[in-house]
């Protein structure tokens, strides 16, 4: 078994200097005996060839020699008379015009030189010449340099067993050998460069793989298949799966103890994570500060990424980057751009990035929320995606990708990405923090490939999440909807067993993490109003009386939370059940949203016009059925009106989990209330006892509505009793404690992977 020692903060840089340190060492390994085997077949070769070049020259020579002789008998013999003295100096004359032949002379029949060139060399008599030709090799060292001498009989007629001596002129074979040498030379240094370069990409080649494959198996890869890693990782290869198969087990349990409250998470934070640094980053911040009259004003956006994060947040402590948007962000902040939230107990520190206008209405309201939002949500609004807010999303991405680099005190902190506004950050992140854990959470629902294909840069958009560690669902549907798309459009290795991609040498996990909200602790709840003054409040606000029923909707004023559904199930309602006039209200408080952008101003206006018809039908002077308040709450209000209310309406059209649901459960610790739950909203998968509808049913959500007015105290209690039970356990910190620690068996996995290769390195 191997155990995990805790190494040091840069591990995985230091694992990449033992790749390449093994690498190097493998490589010379191989390249020294190459080399020295070079080098003694250059140093045996050479000479040798020299040796043979010389011998093939002197041959040459021999026979060029005998050529000049014969050449000249024909010549002198075709001549009618006997050769003169001149008619033989010039014939000697013309041979020599070849600038190899040094000089030229004729010795008689008694050894005497008659005739000669001009270089013809005085010390070189007859007798010597013959002695010097008849050597191996032929050579005569002379005050100018070598020559190389052939005698050749001559027989001319008036000349009886002559000898033609021909001194061939050696520095041009000099030459020629030096030239055959070098490029002799050249040639071994170009084959020992070739044969370096296939030994050092072979070698890398295979230490690479071996790499890739023991992080592959440290991962778990192929755990629940047969798995045959290669030969030489066969011997850590049970003690991998053992220890894989331990943490897992471990992990499992610890899922599954009871609580998860701050206190756990942060010690997880502090034993398996080892306090490391904990990033978040999202478009919206958790405080925005607005300039007033008199003074700052902090508040808490209507958001559900914030509600859940925010808790996580304030149990880790770290860094949360996010857009500074309100009008008095800038004047709260710091030097650094910093301030510690939250303002009544500082426990983090939020650190806003800035977007000019033209950025924000580029990358947030154009690509994000009229590209990506509707494009994520089935809701029948067409997603709008334009080049200029495309250049935009980009550019801020990259901006908050430098915003992280700049907040991480490690070389591999953790980094939450969150939402659809940042689809290219992991991938950003990634290249320069390659040792960070980056766990991204996709907030909103994941579309079909063919509805996500209409996105002109869905690859991009798919490769930016790629460089996530972890990339997190709500639901598994909506992991199936990521992987298919991956399927459809990248050259990506999936295991959809395993619910893991690798693409580009990086392995992501995707899983379902249904997220949940801060279960309120016994001296939180205590602080809350009394659910009977909450009732009494809510109708006296209404002004109707104290045994009035009250259903209320509590959302963001978006077309995707089925508003107008449920105001058509209302006016459904009424027809069906006209005994409830004027003993049942129905509250929407709409917190205005995106309000800059066409289609949320004309959903704005469809939804007035339909409560107004709606009131109209049905209402009077003295009563209204349905209360359109659509104003920001801040959270003490939406738990009163939660404790208010006899039901709670959430009929979402299309929704990645919807807090309301889980927050309206958590505010009810007096067991009673009722939901009625949009079964496209994630949380329906869990709060399987609320009264689920179709929203687009207006039928069933009519009568479901009745349900949840008219139901009986005991059936209210014992429904209630079974969602509260769900969502205490499977709270916020659970959702971040099953992602971290995921992350840190990724983490662990990276670690022992890096000091097994560090070991191979140094055994190597
Ligand atoms: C959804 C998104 C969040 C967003 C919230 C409020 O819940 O998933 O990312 O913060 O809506 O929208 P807004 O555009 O005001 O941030």
């Amino acid at each position: 078994m191997l155990a995990d020692h805790g190494p040091p903060k840069n591990n995985h840089s230091l694992s990449e200097h033992s790749y390449t340190m093994k690498s190097l060492r493998l490589q010379l390994r191989f390249l020294l005996p190459l080399v020295l085997l070079l080098v003694i077949a250059a140093y045996v070769t050479v000479p040798l060839v020299d040796k043979l070049t010389l011998r093939w020259f002197l041959r040459d020579l021999d026979v060029r020699s005998a050529l000049i002789a014969e050449n000249m008998t024909n010549t002198i013999v075709e001549t009618p008379e006997v050769p003169s003295q001149r008619q033989l100096q010039s014939e000697f004359n013309r041979a020599i015009r070849d600038e190899r032949i040094f000089a030229i002379g004729l010795c008689n029949a008694d050894n005497k030189l008659t005739n000669s060139t001009a270089a013809f060399p005085q010390r070189l008599d007859c007798t010597q010449a013959r002695e010097a030709a008849a050597q191996s090799p032929a050579i005569v060292t002379l005050p100018r340099g070598d020559v190389h001498v052939t005698v050749v009989p001559l027989t001319l007629p008036n000349l009886k067993d002559g000898r033609l001596v021909v001194l061939h002129d050696l520095s041009y074979i000099h030459l020629r050998s030096a030239d055959t040498r070098r490029y002799l030379i050249m040639l071994f240094v170009a084959l020992g460069c070739g044969m370096a370069l296939i030994t050092v990409l072979v070698a890398h080649i295979s230490w690479r793989g071996w790499v890739a494959g023991t992080k592959a198996l440290l991962r778990g890869e192929g755990l629940l298949e047969p798995f045959r890693p290669p030969p030489e990782l066969q011997v850590v290869a049970t003690d991998l799966r053992e220890m894989l198969r331990e943490m897992d087990e471990e992990r499992r349990s610890r899922m599954h103890q009871e609580d998860w409250t701050p206190e756990r998470l942060r010690q997880l934070l502090n034993t398996d994570m080892r306090g490391e640094q904990v990033i978040v980053v999202s478009n919206r911040e958790p405080y925005i500060h607005f300039k007033r009259e008199e003074g700052l004003e902090v508040q808490r956006p209507a958001s559900g990424l914030v509600t859940a994060i925010e808790p996580v947040m304030r149990a880790c402590s770290g860094t949360w980057i996010a857009h500074g948007s309100g009008s008095g962000d800038r004047e709260s902040v710091d030097h650094n751009d910093r301030v510690m939230v939250p303002p009544d107990d500082p426990s983090y520190t939020l650190r806003r990035v800035w977007l000019t206008e033209e950025e924000e209405q580029g990358y947030y309201f154009g690509f994000a929320n009229e590209g990506m939002w509707p494009l994520c949500h089935l809701a029948h609004v067409r997603p709008v995606f334009r080049l200029s807010d495309w250049e935009h999303y980009k550019a801020i991405n990259q901006r908050f990708a430098d915003a992280v680099v700049k907040e991480a005190r490690t070389e591999d902190p953790i980094v939450l990405v969150q939402d659809y506004h940042f689809a290219l950050l992991p991938d950003l992140l990634r290249a320069r923090l390659p040792n960070a854990t980056i766990i991204t959470f996709w907030h909103i629902p994941w579309p079909n490939p063919e509805s996500f294909g209409v996105c002109p840069w869905h690859e991009e958009i798919l490769k930016g999440l790629l460089g996530s560690s972890i990339l997190g669902f709500h639901t598994r549907q909506h992991s199936r909807n990521f992987l298919e798309s991956v399927d459809r459009f990248l050259e990506a290795r999936i295991r959809m067993e395993e619910s893991t991609v690798s693409f580009a040498n990086d392995l992501t996990q995707v899983n379902a993490y249904p997220i949940s909200i801060h279960w309120p602790s016994i001296e939180e709840s205590s602080q809350w109003p009394s659910v009977q003054d909450c009732r009494s409040d809510l109708r006296r606000m209404l002004g109707v009386s104290e045994d009035h029923l009250v259903a209320v909707g509590i959302d963001r004023f978006d077309y995707t939370k089925g508003i107008i559904e449920r105001f058509h199930a209302v006016d459904r309602l009424l027809q069906k059940h006209s005994e409830l006039k004027r003993r049942f209200t129905f509250v929407q408080f709409a917190a205005p949203t995106r309000s800059s952008l066409d289609e949320y101003q004309l959903f704005v206006q469809q939804v007035h016009t339909l409560t107004d018809r709606i009131n109209a039908r049905h209402g009077d002077s003295s009563w209204q059925p349905i209360r359109l308040i659509a104003e920001h709450q801040n959270s003490d209000e939406v738990t009163r009106h939660y404790r208010g209310t006899d039901c709670c309406v959430v009929t979402s059209l299309h929704d990645g989990m919807n807090l309301v649901a889980k927050e309206f459960v958590a505010a009810r610790d007096d067991g009673h209330g009722t939901l009625v739950l949009s079964q496209f909203a994630g949380a329906a998968r869990e709060l399987n006892t609320a009264l689920i509808v179709n929203p687009y049913d207006v039928e069933e959500t009519a009568d479901a509505l009745y349900r949840g007015l008219t139901m009986s105290r005991a059936e209210q209690a014992e429904r209630m009793r079974s969602l509260r039970t769900m969502v205490r356990e499977d709270n916020v910190y659970r959702w971040a404690a099953h992602m971290l620690l995921d992350a840190a068996r990724l983490r662990r996995a990276e670690r022992v992977s890096a000091r097994i290769v560090s070991r191979e390195a140094r055994t190597a």
